[in-house]
């Protein structure tokens, strides 16, 4: 629990009900900020990534949950004299992280295959012995609502609390339509309950499920021709006005091949579904091209991307997406070659890939460190990759990951005096202040 929600637990219903209204900030005027990024364009393709247009001694006028205006807070003060005041003297302000890529919902760990892994065992071994995504596939088989709902809570509130503002949440322990639709539920109600806003991933083609076993195509089939069809409806019934969760495959050895990919992604987008792939991961499969051609959102890993596919991401809609903690979780040493996507004029986000088995790390701010170490970005690329650019790998830019009237409300405080501290410095919690629409969630 956030050490806000646990003071408001200690205190009076009365007293709690004071702090809220204190801190709800219908309107607010959040100045004196010694850096503000406003991050304030597009999606930052190729070699423009990095741009952060700082506003020193910058000012954020917040009204119902929206910015309403920025600027410097000379400007703002004198006309916004009566607002109520947040000041950030001595702090960057920066719009909330967004991370697209998390499988944030599961039951149980692998603490055991870790150390398998340690002692010489590589992930797709382990995979192919009935281990690795399969054995969270059955715990998490095993786990009710409740349980999924109360394992993934604290997991959302770490990454809140390090300054995710907007999740991407994906199934894929279940690959089977009972399961996985339980994982939605799950991700639902953890959306309900908030403060974080999730978007929602089905990745049903995770892997393929034991009763499948040397029955892969059967299972592709299963997932194209009756677990999507069937998902479009329960989703219907369940998800309010929410938009389609994305469709997502892991085009991998060991997991499906490229025409699979392709089977299930095509049915996908014939239904209205909006698009992802995990490509390039381990190997290379042409998943990233598949994933352009198909006007995919997002394809993400890319680290054994071929430059056929490096230039495919130069064209198209679709965000190239690096997880750094991936092979950092797995000691390797390859990470997506930034560089090479970025001069080829791609548009690159990174997310912490949040899971049991390869990176189970609830703070972003490692990923950017990571980024800067690995995938040679400077800070300020780090940060457009995990705000503006990440937006758009879950199609959200137009409301978060930049800090310009008429978009959410979701912003950072941290304790720094200068951007750059993020990425070098690595293992702490940066964030001083979330705030989420409008309303500050201090982490002091
Ligand atoms: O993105 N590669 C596939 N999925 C995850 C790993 C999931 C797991 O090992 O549980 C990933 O790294
Ligand atoms: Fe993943």
């Amino acid at each position: 629990m956030p050490p806000f929600l646990q003071k408001i637990e200690e205190c009076s219903i009365v007293e709690a009900m004071l702090h809220l209204t204190l801190l709800h900030g219908k309107k607010m005027l959040i100045h004196s900020a010694t850096q503000l990024l406003t991050i304030a364009t597009p999606p930052q393709k190729g070699s423009d990534l990095g741009q952060l247009n700082i506003i020193e001694d910058g000012a954020v006028l917040v009204r119902d949950g929206k910015i309403a205006e920025v600027g410097s807070s000379q400007e703002l003060w004198e006309k916004y004299a009566d607002e109520e005041q947040l000041d950030a003297a001595g702090r960057v302000v920066m719009p909330g992280f967004v991370d697209p890529h998390t499988h944030v919902v599961w039951a149980g760990d692998r603490a055991a295959e870790f150390e398998m892994r340690l002692q010489g065992k590589t992930y797709l071994e382990i995979l192919e012995a009935g281990g690795g995504i399969l054995s969270t596939v059955e715990s998490t088989r095993a786990a009710s609502l409740e349980q999924l709902v109360k394992e993934t809570r604290p997991r959302l509130q770490s990454m809140f609390q390090h300054g995710a503002t907007t999740i991407e949440a994906k199934t894929g322990y279940g690959l089977d339509l009972e399961t996985e639709t339980r994982m939605l539920e799950a991700l639902l109600v953890l959306d309900d309950e908030g403060p974080w806003e999730l978007a929602f991933t089905f990745l049903g083609a995770h892997a393929v499920p034991p009763e499948y076993v040397n029955k892969e195509d059967e299972y592709t089939t299963l997932v194209a021709d009756e677990m999507l069809p069937a998902l479009k409806v329960w989703w219907g019934e369940k998800a309010g006005e929410r938009q389609l969760p994305f469709v997502d495959v892991f085009c991998e050895t060991g997991a499906f091949s490229l025409a699979q990919t392709e089977l299930i992604l095509v049915a996908a987008k014939e239904l209205g579904f909006p698009l992802k792939v995990h490509a390039d991961e381990f190997d290379n499969l042409g998943g990233t091209a598949l994933a352009v051609e198909l006007g995919a959102a997002s394809a993400d890993h890319l680290v054994s991307i071929s430059e056929k596919d490096v230039e495919a991401l130069a064209s198209g809609i679709t965000v190239a997406v690096g997880l750094p903690g991936t092979p950092f979780g797995l000691a390797e040493g390859d990470y997506t070659p930034a560089k090479d996507i970025l001069e080829a004029g791609g548009t690159l986000a990174i997310a912490s890939d949040l899971n049991p088995g390869t990176a189970w790390c609830e703070n972003i701010q490692f990923a950017l460190a990571l980024a800067c170490r690995y995938m040679k970005l400077t800070p300020a690329q780090a940060i457009a990759a995990a705000t503006i650019n990440a937006a758009a790998a879950i199609g959200r830019h137009e409301d978060v990951g930049s800090v310009e009237a008429g978009k959410q409300a979701d912003l950072l405080i941290l304790d720094v005096p200068d951007y750059r501290h993020l990425g070098y410095r690595f293992g702490t919690n940066l964030v001083q202040s979330v705030i989420k629409e409008g309303v500050v969630y201090p982490n002091d």
